[in-house]
C-alpha cells in the first residue's frame, strides 16, 4: 500500500497567529510543513522569505519544504540554506541554469526541487531528473490558495512516473494546488508520492481528518 506524504502549506494559515497554524499541522499526521514563498514578481503576491523557516525549524522536528516562487532563485537560495529549510524548490521557469542551481542546493547538503507551472511541459527538466530529489508539478497556476484543481496537470504526474521507471531513478513527484476531497479521486489515478495540501487543510475544523481522507483514498494501490 502506497502512503502519500502531506505537506500542510501555511500559506492558507493565519499570519497573525502562525504558531496554532503549526501546532494544528503537528497535531495532523501531516510529515512536512510547505513553505511558498513569492516575491511579487514570479507570482503577483509576496509572503514571506527565509526568516520564516529560520524562525519556525528550532520548532518543529518536521520536514521544511520551502517552495521558492520567485525570479533569480539562485539568490535566495543561500538563505534558505541556513534558514535550515529541508527541500529546497524553484521553479525552472524562473532560472536559466537549473542545473547548477540544482547541484549548488545538494552541495549544500540540502533536498533539491525542481517545479513546472501548468504551461511547462514534462520535457522541460528531463535533463534534470537524474539530479533532483524532487519534482513539483504545479496543479493550479501559481500565486493563491484556494484554486481549483486542472485535472490535465496530473498527465504530466504519470509521465514522470514512466521515466522514473525507465531510468531507475528516485526523485519524489509532488503535486500542489487543489487537493481536497473532491479531486482525490482523480490524484489517485496519478498517484504523486507528496499531495501539498492548504486551504482543504486550514479550512477544515478537523485537518487530521483531511490528511486521513487522503491517506484512504491511497489504500487501494
Ligand atoms: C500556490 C501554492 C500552494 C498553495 C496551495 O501557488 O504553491 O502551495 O498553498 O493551496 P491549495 O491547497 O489551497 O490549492
Ligand atoms: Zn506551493
Amino acid at each position: 500500500m502506497k502512503r502519500p506524504i502531506i505537506a500542510a502549506s501555511v500559506l492558507s494559515a493565519d499570519f497573525y497567529d502562525m504558531k496554532s497554524g503549526i501546532a494544528r499541522i503537528e497535531e495532523s499526521t501531516a510529515e512536512w510543513i510547505h513553505l511558498d514563498v513569492m516575491d511579487g514578481r514570479f507570482v503577483p503576491s509576496i509572503t514571506f522569505g527565509a526568516k520564516m523557516v529560520a524562525d519556525l525549524r528550532p520548532r518543529t522536528k518536521l520536514v521544511l519544504d520551502a517552495h521558492l516562487m520567485t525570479v533569480e532563485p539562485e539568490r535566495q537560495v543561500q538563505s534558505f540554506v541556513e534558514a535550515g529549510a529541508d527541500y529546497i524548490t524553484f521553479h525552472t521557469e524562473a532560472c536559466v541554469h537549473s542545473h547548477l542551481l540544482v547541484q549548488k542546493i545538494k552541495a549544500a547538503g540540502k533536498k533539491a526541487g525542481i517545479s513546472i507551472v501548468p504551461a511547462t511541459p514534462v520535457s522541460q527538466i528531463t535533463e534534470l531528473l537524474e539530479s533532483v530529489d524532487l519534482v513539483l508539478v504545479m496543479t493550479v497556476n501559481p500565486g493563491a490558495g484556494g484554486q481549483s484543481m486542472i485535472p490535465s496537470c496530473l498527465e504530466k504526474v504519470k509521465r514522470l512516473s514512466e521515466i522514473r521507471h525507465e531510468r531507475g531513478l528516485s526523485f519524489l513527484i509532488s503535486i500542489d494546488g487543489g487537493v481536497n476531497s473532491s479531486t482525490l479521486g482523480r490524484i489517485v489515478g496519478a498517484a504523486p508520492d507528496v499531495l501539498v495540501m492548504g486551504s482543504a487543510f486550514f479550512a477544515s475544523a478537523d485537518p487530521g481528518s483531511e490528511v486521513e481522507a487522503a491517506r484512504q483514498a491511497y489504500s487501494a494501490l
